[in-house]
C-alpha cells in the first residue's frame, strides 16, 4: 500500500490558510499556491537517490552529494495542476513538464480526457503528478492510468488538499504511488467539492468565476 504524507510545516499551514480564505483573489491565489508548491517539494523529492561526487572548490578537494540517475517528470493535470508546476521547477530546473488535460463532468463526476503530450522518455523519470484537489480521486487515478499506459513507472502524486475518498480511490486503484497533501479535509458534499476546501480551484487560480 503506498503512503500517504501530510506536509504540514507551519509555513504551510499559514499559507493554505489564505488559500482557503474567500476573500483571496486570484493573483494572491496564485502566488500562494506557486509558494506553497515549492515548499512542499522540499518533502517530495526527499527521497530522490543522490551519488558521490568530488568537486573542486578554491582551496581543494570536496566531497559532496549530487541528485543522481533518474531525471524528473513534473505532470499537472490541467487546468488546477498549473499553479503548482513553477513553484517546483524553481527546484528542478531541469525537469520535463508533460500535461494531462481532464475535466470532471458536472453531472456524473466521471473523468473525461481531452489532452494528453508527456515527455518521450517517461520510463526513465521519476514523475510528480500535481493537481491541487483531490476530491472523488477520478481524476488523479485516470491521469495515472494514461501515465502508465504511456510508460510511467515512478509516479507519486502531489495535491493541496485531499478528502478521505479521493485518497482511498487512489491508494486502491495505484497501490505504488505515493501521496504528498497539505491537508486532508473533512469529506465531500453532494456536489463532489470537498468540504470545507477552497472551493474550485480552477477558477479561483484563473477567475473564471
Ligand atoms: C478539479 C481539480 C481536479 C479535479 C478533482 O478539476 O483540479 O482535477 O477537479 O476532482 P476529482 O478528484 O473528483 O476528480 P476540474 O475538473 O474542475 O477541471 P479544471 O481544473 O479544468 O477546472
Ligand atoms: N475540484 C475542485 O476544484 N474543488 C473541489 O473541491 C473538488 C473538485
Amino acid at each position: 500500500m503506498s503512503t500517504v504524507q501530510i506536509i504540514d510545516h507551519p509555513l504551510i499551514q499559514h499559507k493554505l490558510t489564505l488559500i482557503r480564505d474567500i476573500h483571496t483573489g486570484p493573483k494572491e491565489f496564485r502566488e500562494l499556491l506557486d509558494e506553497v508548491s515549492l515548499l512542499m517539494g522540499y518533502e517530495v523529492t526527499r527521497d530522490f537517490p543522490l551519488e558521490d561526487v568530488e568537486v573542486t572548490t578554491p582551496v581543494g578537494q570536496a566531497r559532496g552529494k549530487m541528485m543522481s540517475g533518474r531525471k524528473v517528470g513534473l505532470i499537472p493535470i490541467l487546468r488546477a495542476g498549473l499553479g503548482m508546476v513553477n513553484g517546483l521547477l524553481r527546484l528542478i530546473p531541469t525537469a520535463k513538464v508533460g500535461h494531462i488535460g481532464v475535466f470532471r463532468d458536472p453531472q456524473t463526476l466521471t473523468p473525461v480526457e481531452y489532452y494528453c503530450k508527456l515527455p518521450e522518455d517517461i520510463q526513465e523519470r521519476e514523475l510528480v503528478v500535481l493537481d491541487p484537489m483531490l476530491a472523488t480521486g477520478g481524476s488523479a487515478a485516470t491521469s495515472i492510468d494514461f501515465i502508465k499506459e504511456r510508460g510511467g513507472k515512478s509516479i507519486r502524486l502531489m495535491c493541496l488538499i485531499a478528502a478521505p475518498e479521493g485518497i482511498a480511490r487512489v491508494q486502491k486503484r495505484h497501490p505504488d504511488v505515493d501521496i504528498y497533501v497539505a491537508a486532508v479535509d473533512e469529506r465531500l458534499n453532494d456536489h463532489g467539492y470537498i468540504v470545507p476546501g477552497l472551493g474550485d480551484a480552477g477558477d479561483r487560480l484563473f477567475g473564471t468565476r
